[in-house]
């Protein structure tokens, strides 16, 4: 696998690739990658000939009072894993190069209605930070597909709806979350979790199960997602958030919905951890 940090060498790698006629998959991450991680590699394996990874630790998606100087660096690792899955070029751009005129004077993309709530209401500005980087590595990268974690659920609904409203040539895949044997979402800000904090953070995803079963034979969804509240933090955990919503529009669900998704942030120790769940009513 080689690894390049800036966008001559990017381009004369891919562009060779192209002239060969071969698929270009790629994978967005910011790095401390886990099987999560891996499993995206693996599957845009068997979308694409050639698979390009990107590590950069986003400066437009973190807020003000978000440490970005704490986010885990642990590169030479993160190189053996993606040389383990066959991965064949990883791009490691500083932010001078993704960002030379500075923050402030760049231009930006901003999805609107998917990014509103949720995590858009918790850390204004993330999701035009998600969608300005992913937008530009697009368009470094021109992959034919790029694979993004389904646990970032509203995340992967903003660059869809980026793609589609952008006229953006690239099949954008979901991938299901890996999780611990406990239900834990993988992440890596369980980094932040010690082994108490991890078997507390279990409740996140157990909370989103039980609201799931309830869903099908209760109506009164206000009352469903105050106990679901109440049991979180209940466990030891700060509730952010916990809402059940359209799937796709995100629109807060009503009775008539179908396709829902349960979506939750929670305050463990010094993380705040995201998950979700897909439910199909019948
Ligand atoms: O999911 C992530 O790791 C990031 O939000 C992404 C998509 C790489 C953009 O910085």
């Amino acid at each position: 696998m080689q690894t390049v940090c800036n966008i001559e060498q990017l381009r004369t790698v891919v562009n060779a690739w192209r002239q060969q006629g071969l698929r270009v998959g790629f994978v967005p991450t910011m790095g401390n990658l886990h099987a999560g991680h891996i499993s995206l590699i693996e599957e845009a394996h068997k979308h694409a000939d050639k698979i390009v990874a990107s590590i950069f630790v986003n400066p437009m998606q973190f807020g003000a009072n978000e440490d970005i100087g704490n986010y885990p660096r642990t590169l030479s690792d993160d190189q053996e894993k993606l040389v383990a899955a066959n991965c064949d070029l990883l791009f490691t751009p500083t932010p001078e190069i993704i960002y030379p005129k500075g923050l402030e004077n760049q231009t930006f993309v901003e999805v609107p209605d998917v990014s509103v709530g949720y995590c858009g209401e918790s850390r204004p500005g993330h999701f035009r930070g998600v969608a300005t980087v992913v937008c530009k590595l697009f368009n470094l990268v021109q992959p034919d597909i790029a694979c993004f974690g389904l646990k970032d659920y509203q995340q992967i609904q903003v660059i869809k709806t980026m793609v589609e409203d952008l006229s953006m040539p690239i099949d954008v895949i979901a991938v299901e979350t890996k999780r611990e044997a406990s239900g834990l979402a993988m992440s890596s800000r369980n980094n932040y979790l010690n082994d108490a904090e991890k078997a507390t953070a279990v409740n996140l995803s157990q909370t989103m199960r039980w609201l799931a079963s309830q869903l099908a034979s209760h109506n009164d969804y206000d009352k469903l997602l105050q106990q679901a509240r109440a049991k979180i933090d209940a466990s030891g955990m700060k509730t952010d958030y916990i809402h059940i919503a359209h799937a796709r529009t995100l629109e807060p669900a009503t009775q008539n919905d179908k396709s829902l998704v349960i979506l939750a942030a929670a305050h463990c120790g010094k993380a705040r951890l995201i998950d979700n769940l897909q439910v199909e009513l019948d």
